[in-house]
């Protein structure tokens, strides 16, 4: 190539900044054919280079060497275009390239499963390999990787340390018994789960009880990557590997973790709209109508604090006054479905909110056990649309009631390390774990998991 090319973005920062386009001279640009447009003297197709969300226009005539070829391209052909980009201000677009050369480099079989058209959801998911090329699936995963890295930022910029917790564990931290177990095979040949590391091991669910040893080190830490789940819940919230945030912090109790759930919530809803306008724009007009105003309201409410209790209580209410709810057997101690969950954060609060003080049966191990007896300092944030999206909890610091605790349900072989972490130097601390890919459903208003992840897994589906 003799030129190098130059990108959609890159333009578009330049113009932006008050450059002259046109004093480029000719430029290369290389992308794919989203739409063609060919009436005989002129042609027009919308090119996306990748680089960012918008098109170019480019517009060929009858004079292009390669007019013929190029009259034909059809949805998807990889090209090469070449020529001066010209201003078009009373044009939607600023500027568009004309082009004196066109190269086609990967011509597109007819029968490429993407159209003009707009696709269904469903459709796209058989043929996950090629949605990035559609504008939905552009505008997630790029918003995917710009918050992936806005979360490092939020927590770097507050002193944070990041850790690197194990995929491979040698315990299921929440105790839910959803772990994926890791087999090799053994000297002949026979699928062993313990021939290799001499005992059982599975995938992650959660690096929380790894990270705690680090917040007792650092005090604030995090850690963020993919965690897998075993559960066979067929729902567009559940998939079997997910990635996790996970931030941990010593010397605070679980008001100051909701504190720190809520600002997590809020700057990531600030950076997304300041760093993915167009994308974000995107999801506002086409996705999710209201996106905006819904977004804009979580920012400037308080979330709402509320006991597990009361939400129980209000429930009640709601069932005596007829509200349909497909279990309506609501009582104190029961773990919340989600429609409960939505009901509260949709019809009561009609925010983000926290459910608080769960009872202890209900809730994991390590959550602090509270004065009461019966409830642990457990903490859900519910979130309109979706229901939880984060689950957290100020840990359980006391030595001899975490142990009873963890004796009662057998998962004290193993974990002796984690127990001594309250007999050396324990502290309070709390922590949470958002879904990475639930806050992005959120933020963007898709509602199906398995659009919010590049290559879903769930049970019976692994496809890619
Ligand atoms: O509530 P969970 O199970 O909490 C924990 O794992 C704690 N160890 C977190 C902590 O305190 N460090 O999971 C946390 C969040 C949920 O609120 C949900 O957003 C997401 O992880 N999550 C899933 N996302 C997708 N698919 C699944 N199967 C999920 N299970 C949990
Ligand atoms: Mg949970």
């Amino acid at each position: 190539m003799q030129i190098k090319a130059i990108t959609v973005s890159e333009l578009y920062e330049r113009f932006s900044k008050g450059e002259d386009l046109t004093s480029l001279g000719e430029i290369v640009i290389e992308g794919w054919v989203r739409t063609n447009r060919d009436s005989g003297s002129i042609g027009f197709i919308a090119l996306n280079d990748g680089s960012c969300f918008k098109n170019i226009q480019v517009v060929y005539n009858d004079k292009l060497p390669t007019h013929d070829e190029v009259a034909h391209l059809i949805t998807g052909a990889a090209i090469l275009v070449k020529g001066p980009i010209v201003l078009t201000p009373e044009m939607k677009q600023p500027f568009e390239i004309h082009a004196s050369e066109v190269e086609v480099l990967g011509q597109v079989d007819p029968d490429y499963p993407l159209q003009k058209k707009r696709h269904s959801f469903e459709y796209l998911r058989e043929i996950a390999y090629l949605r990035p090329r559609t504008n939905t699936f552009a505008a997630l995963y790029r918003v995917r990787s710009v918050l992936a890295l806005g979360i490092h930022e939020f927590f770097q910029n507050k002193g944070f340390v990041y850790v690197h917790t194990p995929e491979i564990t040698a315990n299921d931290a929440e105790g839910a018994g959803q772990v994926f177990t890791i087999m090799t095979p053994d000297e002949k040949g026979k699928l062993s789960e313990t021939d290799f590391f001499g005992k059982k091991a599975s995938l992650t669910v959660s690096g929380q009880l790894h990270v705690e040893a680090f917040a007792l080190a650092f005090r604030d830490v995090y850690t963020f990557g993919p965690t897998f789940r075993a559960e066979k819940s067929n729902t567009p919230r559940h998939a079997s590997e997910f990635w996790m945030i996970e931030p941990e912090i010593a010397f605070a109790d679980l008001e100051d973790d909701m504190d720190l759930m809520e600002e997590t919530i809020k700057f990531c809803i600030r950076y997304v709209l300041d760093k993915c306008p167009d994308e974000m724009a995107f999801f506002n007009q086409m996705i999710a109508p209201g996106l905006f105003d819904k977004l804009n309201h979580v920012l400037e409410t308080p979330f709402t604090r509320m006991d597990y209790t009361k939400g129980i209580e209000l429930l009640q209410e709601a069932v005596k006054k007829g509200h349909k709810f497909e279990y309506s057997d609501i009582e104190w101690g029961m773990d919340l479905q989600s429609e409960h969950e939505r009901y509260l954060t949709e019809e009561v609060v009609k925010g983000p909110m926290f459910l608080i003080n769960y009872p202890k049966e209900i809730k994991a191990f390590y959550m602090r056990e509270n004065d009461d007896g019966k409830t642990v300092a457990a903490c859900d944030c519910l979130v309109p649309g979706e229901g939880e999206i984060i689950g957290g909890s100020q840990r359980e610091e006391r030595y001899d009631i975490l142990k009873a605790k963890m004796d009662k349900i057998g998962n004290t072989a193993g974990l002796e390390w984690y127990l001594n972490l309250r007999k050396y130097g324990g502290c309070i601390h709390s922590g949470f774990g958002i879904g990475f890919d639930r806050l992005l459903m959120y933020l963007t208003g898709v509602t199906n998991i398995r659009d919010t992840e590049p290559y879903p897994r769930t049970s019976s589906q692994l496809k890619y």
